[in-house]
């Protein structure tokens, strides 16, 4: 048994950057995983591992689409799933390593195994128990199914059987366009499967801006994957290792059914806390199975507090990363802050989409003066050189202080040029701030300026 100043609960990007910012801040610190490697769901079987897909088949396109046209000829790529498996999980290999050695050079004890709270205080660890001053859940979540729907992660998967499939299937079926559905349903219709996306409500990725969304589906419907909207999955049966998924219209109740060789479930995650002993710790949640805190994180009980997927908010990376860090500086005494109005959103497809701040329909629904500056990147430079120039820049503004509200982009990079939007918000500035900062020719950035500009006197090169 030993003993410590901070015990954290899971290693994903919320419990590890809690770790390192607990030990920057000479609090003796344990990290419990179960995994046999650190980083949780986001580095094992989630954003990384999705990303080099992503980035593989992304390549595939440009090959197969634009190399002749760049006068790049010669053989034509074919795809060899095992070694782009094996890619993949190099680089989650790349990254479990890198947080295994930042816990070393931190100097924080990784307890493996599956820990729980038998009382405040204590954490047990297989037969051991330890004593900790602090003990801060971050246990993640974990893939929801819907009813009559049984995921058996070989014809029926969640996210993490979708990113090691056996082979690449023919048909796939896609419940949920959300995040997840769109991202790996992109992954394999660029590797040629029929792909088909049946989603419950009339639109794309639920809570982004109504334009964006319109946009992204049709550029997706372009690039070859098909949409059933509006239609709420019924179940999913399976035979001889194919299935049929049955679904409802509900504008007028019809039935009909589809048939795949593989079905993607993407409906959703909910908090992972199970065998934490939580019930018993008289622990309260919420009515959607979030860990309930207070403003510091902190539970119900004295020394317990919890961050990340398993508290309520969007249940991204970096969400439960800035959750660490500022849950960690408060137990250390500091005052620190998570400004909740300012955390982007990026869906990895190609063209990519971030968002960050209001929606339009927000900013209408809340009876908001509001000004819009939107620019295409068919006017920038750089994109039309890279076969970028679908997709625009948009950017809200309050009508009479010109203070940004909110950014959605959909186009290259966005989830990188999101940031300099994000970081104008923090320091509450106007459009005519980022319009008056001069960007670098050529960069795609020049479409984030261009529709700062378009918010004032109007963009250059539109
Ligand atoms: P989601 O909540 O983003 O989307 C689920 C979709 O399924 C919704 O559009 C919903 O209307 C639809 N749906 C629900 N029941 C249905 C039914 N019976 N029939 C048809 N459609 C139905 O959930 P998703 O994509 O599974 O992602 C889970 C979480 O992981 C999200 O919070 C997401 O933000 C996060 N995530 C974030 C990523 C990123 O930031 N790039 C990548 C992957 C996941």
């Amino acid at each position: 048994m030993s003993a410590y100043d901070v015990i954290i609960i899971g290693s994903g990007p919320g419990g590890y950057v809690c770790a390192i910012r607990c030990a920057q801040l000479g609090l003796k610190t344990a990290i419990v995983e179960g995994r046999e490697t650190l980083g949780g769901t986001c580095l094992n079987v989630g954003c990384i591992p999705s990303k080099a897909l992503l980035h593989a088949t992304h390549m595939l396109h440009e090959a197969e689409h634009n190399f002749a046209t760049m006068g790049l000829k010669g053989k034509t790529q074919s795809v060899d799933w095992k070694q782009m498996q094996a890619y993949k999980d190099d680089v989650i290999g790349q990254n479990t390593k890198g947080v295994e050695f930042l816990m070393k050079k931190n100097k924080v004890d990784w307890l493996k195994g599956w820990g729980s709270i038998p009382e405040a205080g204590k954490v047990k660890v297989g037969d051991d128990v330890h004593e900790a001053k602090k003990i801060i859940i971050a246990s993640g979540s974990e893939a929801s199914s819907l009813p009559g729907v049984e995921i058996d992660e070989k014809t029926v998967v969640s996210s993490t059987g979708a990113l090691e499939l056996g082979k690449i299937p023919k048909k796939l079926v896609v419940i949920g366009a959300g995040v997840i559905g769109l991202e790996l349903g992109s992954v394999y219709s660029r590797l040629g499967a029929d792909v088909t996306v049946i989603e419950f409500l009339d639109s794309v990725t639920p809570g982004m801006d109504g334009e964006i969304q319109r946009q992204f589906q049709k550029m997706l419907g372009k690039q070859g994957m098909t949409f059933v909207m509006g239609a709420a999955v019924q179940g999913v049966e399976t035979k001889n290792n194919k299935a049929t998924v049955s679904y409802k219209l509900r504008k007028d109740d019809s039935e009909a059914t589809i048939d795949a060789d593989t079905v993607l479930v993407a409906t959703g995650r909910r908090p992972y806390v199970d065998g934490l002993g939580l019930d018993a710790l008289g622990i309260e949640m919420s009515e959607r199975g979030q860990i309930k805190t207070d403003g510091n994180y902190k539970t119900n009980v004295d020394g317990i507090y919890a961050i990340g997927d398993c508290i309520a908010g969007p249940m991204l990376a970096h969400k439960a990363e800035d959750e660490g860090m500022a849950c960690a500086e408060g137990l250390a005494g500091q005052q620190p802050h998570v400004n909740y109005d300012v955390i982007p959103g990026v869906i990895y497809t190609h063209p990519e989409v971030a968002n960050v701040g209001a929606t339009e329909e927000a900013l209408k629904e809340a009876g908001r003066d509001y000004k819009v500056g939107k620019f295409s990147f068919m006017g920038n430079g750089r994109a039309k050189a890279n076969f970028a120039g679908d997709g625009f820049v948009k950017i809200l503004a309050d009508k009479a202080t010109d203070r940004i509200l909110g950014a959605h982009i959909i186009g290259p990079m966005a989830g990188d040029l999101i940031h300099e939007i994000c970081v104008a918000m923090e320091f509450g500035a106007a459009a005519e701030d980022l319009a008056r900062t001069c960007h670098a020719h050529p960069t795609y950035s020049e479409a984030v300026r261009e529709a700062a500009l378009a918010c004032g006197d109007g963009a250059i090169h539109s």
